[in-house]
């Protein structure tokens, strides 16, 4: 079998997927959290294992068990999955963000149960988490870096602007606007941008997607001058 996976697209290849939603504790029973399933995330590990890759799944919480032949890390926050990931990047050729991170937690972490007051509204104070595909794409020695973004308009427009602020290689959009597609639905259609070009992947399960998204990657990052 090892000479076989030698042959895959990503023979020798450590890849480093981000996926499912962050938790963000208010008080020791609440939190704030998304509805990201990991489908896409956990998807893309798969895909990449088949193509001959060693694969780090940094996960948070999701009900999917661990693809075969993959170290599976689980993390609850924003903040132990950048901890996470900068423990894996460093040995890492191409890191890919499918994780719907939380973008703010609560400032302070209530010790115990919050108790409900005689006020009508209540203010919880949030601070902004880490950018975690940021972080990664800003280090000395960065890996092929893809990110994802989930817009409900002008998709190709904001993913360009991630693209650019968070200089990623690649960025997958996908428009959550539509209903046949989305954060907890078996099928997606996308569009995979870099800085010069925009290709469109139609609609088809996120298997198939994540078989062609790691054609494209590992395509994309042989290209790229290291
Ligand atoms: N991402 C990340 N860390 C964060 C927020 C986002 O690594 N704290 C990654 C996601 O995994 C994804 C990409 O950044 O690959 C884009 O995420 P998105 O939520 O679309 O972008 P934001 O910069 O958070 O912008 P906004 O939510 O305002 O659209
Ligand atoms: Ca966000």
């Amino acid at each position: 079998a090892a000479e076989m996976f030698d042959r895959g697209l990503l023979a020798g290849q450590h890849v480093v997927i981000t996926a499912g939603p962050t938790r963000e504790a208010i008080d020791p029973v609440r939190y704030i959290s998304n509805h990201s399933s990991g489908k896409m995330g956990y998807s893309l590990a798969e895909a990449a294992i088949d193509a001959g890759a060693q694969v780090t799944l940094i996960s948070g919480p999701v009900n999917l068990p661990a693809p075969a032949r993959c170290q599976r890390v689980m993390v609850e926050s924003a903040e132990q999955m950048l901890e996470a990931s900068l423990n894996h990047v460093s040995q890492c050729d191409i890191f890919i963000a499918s994780a719907a991170v939380a973008d703010y937690r609560p400032a302070a972490i209530a010790e115990h149960k919050m108790k409900k007051g005689k006020e009508e509204i209540m203010e919880l104070h949030l601070v902004k988490n880490p950018d975690i595909v940021a972080t990664v794409a800003a280090l000395e020695n960065k890996p092929f870096t893809v990110g994802f973004a989930a817009e409900t308009k002008d998709v190709i427009g904001y993913a360009q602007g991630k693209l650019v602020r968070k200089n990623l290689d690649l960025i997958i959009a996908n428009d959550v606007s539509r209903s046949d597609i989305g954060f907890n639905s078996d099928d997606n259609a996308v569009s995979v941008i870099s800085i010069d070009s925009i290709k469109e992947l139609p609609l088809c399960s996120k298997r198939q997607l994540a078989a062609k998204l790691v054609e494209i990657i590992a395509q994309a990052q042989t290209g790229s001058a290291k």
